[in-house]
């Protein structure tokens, strides 16, 4: 796999916390008291931990004789927590449950033999009718259906401060890249040096992968993940020279940055836009910054840019019977209303109320019914680990380098290595 080294690199950096996790499992399976569930995340602050505390307390209520233990490694998009993941699995220590995006990413494990089946309890707690056939899909490998999905997200937003870009004389959202490019301009002109906020790798992936999907359209951008498009296509390469004009409105220390460093670009009034999952509504709100806009990235249309949170139950999880207890929560109408008030995310069950949720999930739940569906391989719905950790190392070298021709190389080299590898 593509991020071997780094995964040793990681395993050295969280060694203490391998050893304070492995020693804590003492009232796991046996004994009398209450038994752990340790929950393996990457939210570990603002809108992030009030989804999970939000679920936490459902798991509270539903699973009684049984106490939830945090797991979270912080870092956004997992970038530490999946290397501690993969150190732990190595060595036969899982938690009991950990979070996985649907789609490709989550193949990775199935392939790996490291999750077990839960056909039967989808079958017992009325999981299918519950979720739409497409995540449905998206989730089940030869017949089998092995996590529960918590939510679903939206990739493709641009977060905005209001204040900044009403100060530049803006009126309405840009539609295309010309207009966007033209209002970053205007704030430029304010004396904003970066108006657009951007963060490392994973977070360059994002605005890249949103750039394609204005420059292809939403089929061809699916079909760069399925082998339906080539990614030598001149409409990749057009995506990379606006891309490489975008980072020339970004901040010059984007690549030591995590999405909230560059969340707090927006807040402090030091940047007009950030291209981030909706993740940032429920961060911009757990921090209680209201001033805030948000628009799909221009060019986009209606095209929703999807990614799924699920939990699994991996094999060899010391507590499987609490575990189930949390899957099942998740899976709940409950589970999935607190966790997703809070998280900026919408239920991936049909039957939930809209009306429940804040302002900008009401819109999202409507968009996510009319708009064309399209996955993130930053997010691990396109591709599999492997190919996103290809894929950040070549946009982190376009980073400091600006070489269109080889970053489409480096790019047709990871499709070529990871594609349709099942
Ligand atoms: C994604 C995850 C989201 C959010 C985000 C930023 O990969 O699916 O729930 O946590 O990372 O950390």
């Amino acid at each position: 796999m593509g991020f071997t080294r780094r995964a040793a690199v990681a395993a050295v950096g969280v060694a203490a916390l391998l050893t304070a996790s492995a020693c804590g499992g003492s009232d796991d399976g046996g004994g009398t008291g209450p038994k752990k569930v340790e929950v393996f995340t990457w939210w570990a602050d603002g809108g992030e931990k009030a989804g999970l505390d939000g679920l936490v307390s459902q798991f509270g209520t539903a699973c009684a004789g049984q106490t939830f233990e945090n797991g979270a490694v912080a870092g956004g998009a997992g970038a530490n927590a999946k290397q501690v993941l993969a150190s732990r699995l190595q060595q036969g220590d899982p938690p009991d449950t950990f979070q996985a995006h649907a789609g490709a990413e989550l193949l990775d494990y199935i392939n790996a033999g490291q999750i077990e089946d839960l056909s039967a309890d989808y079958d017992s707690w009325g999981l299918k009718q519950a979720f739409p056939q497409g995540l449905i899909d998206n989730l089940t490998v030869d017949g089998k259906i092995y996590s529960v999905p918590a939510n679903i997200h939206r990739a493709n937003v641009v977060w905005t401060n209001k204040k900044v870009v009403s100060n530049a004389g803006i009126t309405t959202d840009p539609k295309d890249m010309a207009e966007f490019i033209a209002d970053l301009n205007k704030v430029k002109a304010k004396g904003i040096a970066a108006p657009l906020a951007v963060g490392k790798d994973w977070t360059q992936l994002m605005l890249f992968e949103s750039v394609l999907i204005t420059d292809l359209g939403a089929d061809k951008f699916t079909g760069l993940w399925n082998g339906a498009t080539d990614w030598n296509d001149p409409a990749v390469t057009k995506g990379i020279n606006d891309f490489k004009q975008l980072l020339t409105y970004t901040n010059k220390d984007r690549d030591a940055l995590d999405w909230t460093d560059a969340e707090k670009l927006i807040m402090d009034g030091k940047a007009a836009y950030q291209l981030m999952g909706d993740w940032e509504a429920a961060d911009l709100d757990a921090k209680g910054f209201k001033d805030y806009g948000y628009f799909t990235f221009p060019g986009n249309g209606a095209t929703f840019q999807w990614l799924a949170d699920s939990f699994v139950l991996p094999k060899g999880a010391k507590n499987p019977e609490g575990t189930k207890c949390w899957l099942k929560t998740v899976g709940s109408a409950e589970g999935q209303k607190a966790f997703n008030t809070k998280k900026g995310s919408i239920p991936a069950r049909t039957d939930a109320t809209p009306a429940d949720y804040p302002q900008y999930q009401q819109a999202a739940i409507a968009d996510w019914k009319s708009a064309k569906q399209v996955p993130s391989c930053a997010h691990g719905s396109a591709c599999s680990q492997g190919w996103q950790g290809a894929a950040n190392s070549a946009l982190g070298a376009f980073s400091s380098n600006s070489d269109v021709a080889a970053l489409q190389k480096a790019l047709v080299a990871a499709a070529t290595q990871f594609a349709k590898k099942k």
